[in-house]
């Protein structure tokens, strides 16, 4: 499978950022908790250099806990404030603040030496997109909080929203196209759903699926489809293609379907929880 990029839409999105994060003391980096590697864009490290740095490991609801926990320890100890949320339920969500002001810890200590106090903490979210931004801006911003006017230096038409007295988010997130490079990221993103299927060969992806599932999953492909495992993975796509009638005209069995059905499965956490990668590699 070949996987391709978007150079052009990078471009832009990159000059924004650059643009903005002059102002900023934090960056509130999303990753998806089932593939915080391939889901994070290195480019990042020398945008946000000398800023402070979170890394919120979002879906958490999807991926596997005890790989969650090693991925949080994995970064930790590469210097970033790590927080577990699922943005889409809130869980985890409120406590970001507490880590945004424990990343900021020595920023605020040293605006107190030089007399500035009060001054509030300027975060910006940044991600690859469907990482979950926009659900974290929601549900971190809340309904309550007011939007502040523009100021100066900001891209034109930019809004801060004031989270409380300590903590001001800017309003777009940063947005970072993910890197190809490594056919390994490609199919990664591919599986959780961030590549459009539409360019893809689905059939090939949910066979690729399998084999990683047997090797680091077992029985949940068998508790779901009542499928034998050791068999070969086209074997186990068609044994699903037969159990949920998936069949083209003239009886045939239609692998794409089954495909699809074994994709959605997965993406939504019917499957169960997966991580995709883990720090070892
Ligand atoms: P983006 O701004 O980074 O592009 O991502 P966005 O917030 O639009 O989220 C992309 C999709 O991921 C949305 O699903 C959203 O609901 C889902 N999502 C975000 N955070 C979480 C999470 O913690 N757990 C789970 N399970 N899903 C999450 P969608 O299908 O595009 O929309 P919707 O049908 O959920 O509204």
């Amino acid at each position: 499978m070949h996987f391709q990029w978007y150079p052009g839409h990078m471009t832009k999105a990159k000059r924004m950022m650059q643009e903005n994060i002059k102002l900023i003391d934090v960056v509130i980096e999303l990753v998806d908790a089932r593939i915080p590697i391939s889901s994070k864009n290195p480019d990042i490290d020398e945008l946000a250099k000398n800023k402070s740095r979170i890394i919120l490991l979002n879906k958490s609801d999807l991926a596997h806990k005890g790989h969650t926990d090693e991925w949080k320890q994995y970064f930790e100890e590469k210097g970033y404030f790590v927080a577990t949320v699922n943005a889409k339920s809130g869980n985890g969500v409120k406590s970001v603040q507490n880590t945004v002001m424990d990343a900021c810890k020595e920023k605020i200590e040293r605006d107190r030496k030089r007399g500035i106090i009060n001054r509030p903490i300027r975060a910006m979210i940044v991600g690859i997109p469907n990482v979950g931004k926009s659900t974290f801006i929601n549900s971190f911003a809340g309904k309550a909080c007011t939007k502040t006017g523009n100021k100066p230096g900001v891209t034109k038409g930019k809004q801060w929203i004031k989270l409380n007295k300590n903590v001001e988010l800017l309003d777009t997130p940063g947005i970072l196209w993910p890197k190809f490079e490594d056919q390994t990221v490609g199919l990664r993103l591919a599986y959780i759903g961030s590549i459009k299927d539409e360019i893809l060969n689905i059939t090939d992806l949910a066979i690729e699926l399998i084999r990683f599932l047997v090797e680091h999953y077992k029985g949940i492909l068998e508790g779901r489809y009542e499928c034998q495992e050791q068999e070969n993975a086209i074997a186990i796509l068609e044994h699903i293609a037969s159990v949920r009638s998936c069949r083209k005209p003239g009886d045939e069995l239609d692998l794409d379907k089954a495909a699809r059905i074994l994709m959605e499965d997965f993406r939504s956490g019917r499957l169960g929880q997966i991580t995709l990668e883990f720090p070892e590699e």
